[in-house]
């Protein structure tokens, strides 16, 4: 089917786009001297743009399509949901099958414990969610004044304003009076920026322990719970330390808080794993997720509550005051059903952990012989590119950005969506990548860093 504007050009968009579209995270004044890039399709894992340009997305869009592009299958679960019930609400004492058989069966593939689902249009108003469902719980469970949510700095959790509130991106904060009260900050886990002297294991122990700093510090019968990314996605793709997570899992345990593990990029089988605490042995409380739920074919999120926190909630909490009007919107429910068979039947977490996802790791470390690659992190398939501007000392590169944008320009002009969070370069693509396609990434990737040496003259 086509639009009556499918035979305009690429500058007749780039104008309607200027004239009357406000983009997300955007600088309007740069974006309209260069104009938008126009996007007009997409299979497997390419896009093509309105001037026929083929492009490798190594960012699976925004970390969503993990199935890739042009499948049918999905279109069709839409399409005939639709016909049947395209829309009826959750609200008023009424279900209807596709929502209903989604919370079965993320039930049966979340880690135990983990047997409801609260559905959302996205990962941040999961979030929204999790610090109205947090606090609900503890007042429920005659504990009022545990109120405060503790984040990490660099953090990324959404943008609505509890969403960006627990994310911990100043200049996110700088804009709209953010944090909302009741949310902290403890430092990331990031040991190539951060670490100094110390190994990357005592630097992580050092990290997990400033939970317990903060927690003693703010008293834990204030505490509601502590936010992570297992990895953090936006910041910079971080993998922490494997001292971190035990114990930060221990020390949560210990104090009794809520432990709340944002799966928004790491769930679906980014890790090689269906949920990334189940790569690191984690028990969430209450777990958001969104993206690869549907792959981004429509838009889903939700919190996955564990069996403690819903039996408090159901059996003592009346009615939860939380809601929006497309909860559970049945299309989009059908869409990740449809989903979550093609990841099961094609096997496609197994082969991230077992095949292509090492195969995509072991290729990058091979850029490390590279001057301006100072480490590589990552797992399964989300990885980033450290740039470096001196290897043996860690330095990295003033001003911050300068080289990471002009990798990811270079990138671009070579037909590879690899994304730049200050001077590291993130990847995350569909996770049906094939490894030709991984060699083509590795190549493009190369060039690019080669003609940003060339541009810092390193
Ligand atoms: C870890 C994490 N949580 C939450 C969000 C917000 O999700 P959404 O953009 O669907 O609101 C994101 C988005 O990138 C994310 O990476």
């Amino acid at each position: 089917m086509r639009n009556a504007t499918d035979n305009l050009d690429t500058r007749a968009w780039q104008e309607m786009d200027r004239r009357h579209h406000f983009h997300p995270f955007t600088d309007h004044k740069s974006l309209h001297r260069k104009g938008s890039c126009v996007i007009t399709r997409a299979d497997g894992v390419y896009l093509w743009d309105s001037e026929g340009r083929k492009i490798l997305d190594g960012m699976a869009g925004l970390w969503c399509v993990n199935v890739g592009y042009g499948r049918r299958e999905l279109a069709d679960a839409a399409h005939a949901q639709m016909l049947r019930l395209p829309y009826y609400n959750t609200f008023f004492q009424t279900t209807h099958p596709p929502v209903t058989e989604l919370a079965r069966r993320l039930s049966e593939i979340a880690p135990a414990r983990l047997n409801h689902v609260f559905f959302t249009n996205s990962g941040s108003e999961a979030n929204d969610t999790v610090v109205r469902m947090a606090r609900h719980y503890w007042a429920v469970r005659g504990q009022p004044e545990r109120r405060i949510i503790i984040s990490r700095d660099n953090a990324y959790h959404g943008s609505t304003m509890a969403g960006a509130s627990l994310g911990g991106m100043g200049v996110m904060h700088a804009q709209g009076g953010l944090p909302i009260p009741g949310i902290e900050h403890i430092a990331e886990p990031y040991w190539y920026k951060h670490g100094g002297t110390r190994s990357a294991e005592a630097f992580g122990r050092d990290c997990a322990r400033a939970l317990e700093r903060k927690i003693d510090e703010l008293g834990a019968a204030r505490v509601a719970a502590f936010i992570a990314e297992p990895i953090q996605g936006a910041g910079g793709v971080i993998v922490p330390p494997s001292s971190y997570w035990p114990e930060i899992a221990r020390i949560c345990r210990e104090r009794e808080i809520l432990l709340v593990v944002d799966e928004v990029i790491c769930g679906f089988g980014r890790t090689g794993k269906w949920f990334g605490s189940d790569y690191y042995g984690l028990e969430p409380d209450l777990m958001p997720i969104a993206k690869g739920l549907s792959s981004g074919y429509l838009p889903i999120g939700g919190v996955m509550v564990a069996n403690r926190v819903a039996e408090a909630l159901i059996g003592d909490g009346g009615e939860f005051f939380h809601g929006f009007t497309y909860s559970g919107h049945p299309a989009a429910c059908a869409v990740a059903l449809e989903n979550l068979r093609i990841l099961c039947d094609e096997r496609l977490v197994e082969r991230v952990e077992q095949d292509i996802g090492p195969y995509f790791q072991d290729r990058l470390r091979e850029l490390l012989d590279h001057p301006l690659v100072g480490e590589i992190r990552g797992v399964g398939l989300i990885a980033a590119i450290q740039l470096t501007a001196d290897k043996s000392t860690r330095k990295l590169f003033e001003p911050v950005g300068a080289a990471g944008n002009r990798c990811r320009d270079h990138c671009f002009d070579n037909g590879l969506v690899m994304r730049a969070v200050e001077d590291s370069m993130v990847i995350s693509p569909p996770l049906i990548i094939r490894h030709a396609e991984v060699d083509e990434l590795l190549d493009k990737a190369r060039a690019a860093l080669d003609r940003t040496a060339g541009d810092l003259r390193i």
